[in-house]
């Protein structure tokens, strides 16, 4: 049997490079001695932004600058999010509009990839109804942006690369950072946890975990450039060093990151209430840099529901987690993702997400409808509930976590914070950054202040904004 080799990462990665030296000459040619520009445009979660930041590393190896302005770009890409079947209509309407900018430009090349892209029955829509699409291609060969480029310029042909799931994780890709103060590193790629109403684990591959010498490294240099926030990335970093070489945990991970020394601090998404272990909530309990902060969804407060969602977790287990983690850090934010009306839940069922919401108050949460994803467990399960019903539900549960989060904003009014400031909100003026906590501050204050850490005196809570003055 003829056996599926995959060329070692060092070696796919100067082909790459070889590739990309030819794609900057092409360019250089076909924008007329200007300087070729690029529109990039990411849906979806933070893993997408993280590829969208390496798509733009290796676009800007080619000589690409870059535009917000669709019109004047020699390149165009749609970076893609497949998780609710509003996020993929979004994606379609706004390929659809790239026809006439094609008319306007016929030399544009135009590039779709992303998560939407590893889905058979989206790219072969794309492949027919969209015919001035020139590359479509998935998650797993973002690597090989160079070489797909190359090709549909030279051979004048469109190309469409889906699967080829590595399994050895390519590092050392050029990566353009969208921030100045906040990064992105991935920890590790994938999922192999099949919650039933879930699209991510046939998009994204199983799980891999990057080296932690290369995780530790990154975070290094960018901690040395003045980086201020480091978030680390994964689907369930919990499960962090899964068939790595060496015996490592996610809380060893963080122990060798928070080594580090240096003014920064540092988060993570998303955990798994399923994986999430004492040792993670001492660990961050211990450490020096680690937020007070923890993303831990849990889709339901129902036992039921959750099982059907296999999420391998119980409410009682989920709220003994939580007793735990507060029992260490009494100041710990917590927030989570939450579904309404998964198929088959009751209106009975739902009261028990709210009743877990009031228990645990939640500093912010992330409300989705259940939409039903093709090909996953849970699309194929009875859904008797009408959408307009799952709406009234869903408008029930966003008024209850309203009242909490002003609740916790307004206890924090005379608190002081260490806020990282973002930027200007140019509606009023004021700079805005958030807490430890992740809660959004804002305070008036000089530009010099962007990008630095700022003490901030809480006076007003204005539901779940607050508002300060700096501490001098
Ligand atoms: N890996 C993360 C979640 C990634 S997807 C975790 O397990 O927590 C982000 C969120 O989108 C999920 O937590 C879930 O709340 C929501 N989501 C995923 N699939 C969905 C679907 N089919 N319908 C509605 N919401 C969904
Ligand atoms: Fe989806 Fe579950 Fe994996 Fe999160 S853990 S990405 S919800 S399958
Ligand atoms: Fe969307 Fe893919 Fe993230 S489906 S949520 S962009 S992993």
């Amino acid at each position: 049997m003829r056996q599926n080799v995959e060329i070692p990462a060092a070696e796919e990665l100067q082909k790459q490079k070889l590739y990309t030296a030819d794609m900057a000459a092409i360019m250089q040619v076909r924008a007329r001695g200007a300087v070729p520009m690029a529109f990039v445009r990411t849906y979806g979660c933070q893993q997408n932004v993280a590829d969208g930041e390496k798509i733009k590393g290796m676009l800007a190896e080619m000589g690409f600058a870059f535009t917000e302005d669709e019109n004047e770009a020699d390149f165009i890409l749609f970076n893609t999010c497949a998780i609710r079947e509003h996020a993929e209509d979004r994606v379609f309407g706004n390929i659809g509009a790239l026809k006439n900018v094609k008319r306007r430009n016929p030399s544009v090349i135009i590039a779709v990839c992303g998560c939407m892209m590893e889905q058979e029955r989206v790219a072969e829509r794309i492949k027919n109804s969209f015919p001035f699409v020139n590359i479509v291609f998935g998650t797993h060969v973002i690597h090989k942006l160079p070489e797909m480029m190359y090709t549909a310029i030279t051979d004048s042909k469109r190309i469409f690369v889906r699967g080829q799931e590595r399994k050895e994780i390519i590092e050392g890709l050029p990566v353009r950072r969208d921030g100045k103060s906040r990064a992105w590193v991935t920890v590790m790629y994938g999922c192999d946890n099949f919650c039933s109403y879930c699209i991510v684990p046939y998009v994204r591959g199983r799980e891999k975990s990057r080296h932690p010498d290369a995780i530790v490294n990154e975070c290094r240099e960018l901690i040395e450039q003045g980086y201020k926030e480091i978030t680390l990335l994964g689907q369930n970093v919990n499960s962090y060093g899964k068939g790595l070489p060496e015996e490592i945990n996610f809380s060893e991970l963080l122990r060798r990151i928070d080594a580090i020394d240096g003014d920064y601090r540092l988060r993570f998404m998303t955990s798994h209430p399923k994986d999430a272990t004492h040792e993670l909530f001492d660990t961050i309990a211990e450490s020096r840099h680690i937020c007070h902060h923890i993303h831990l969804p849990c889709q339901s407060g129902n036992s039921r529901v959750l099982k059907e969602m296999n999420r391998r977790y119980d409410r009682e287990k989920y709220l003994s987690l939580i007793a735990y983690a507060r029992s260490k850090m009494p100041d710990l934010s917590l927030t989570s993702d939450i579904i309404v009306g998964f198929p088959g839940e009751t209106y009975e069922e739902f009261q028990d997400t709210l009743s877990l919401i009031e228990e645990v108050e939640f500093t912010s949460l992330f409300t989705f409808i259940f939409s039903s994803r093709p090909g996953t467990k849970a699309a194929g399960m009875e859904d008797p509930v009408s959408y307009k019903e799952k709406t009234v539900w869903f408008s029930e549960l966003l008024k209850t976590q309203e009242a909490i989060a002003a609740k916790r904003c307004a206890a924090m009014v005379g608190s002081e914070e260490r806020v990282l400031v973002e930027e200007r909100n140019e509606k009023n003026g004021l700079l805005c950054g958030r807490t430890e906590s992740s809660i959004i501050v804002e305070f008036p204050g000089e530009d010099t202040l962007i990008g630095e850490f700022c003490h901030v005196r809480v006076t007003e809570a204005r539901n779940w904004i607050l508002r300060g003055e700096k501490i001098s």
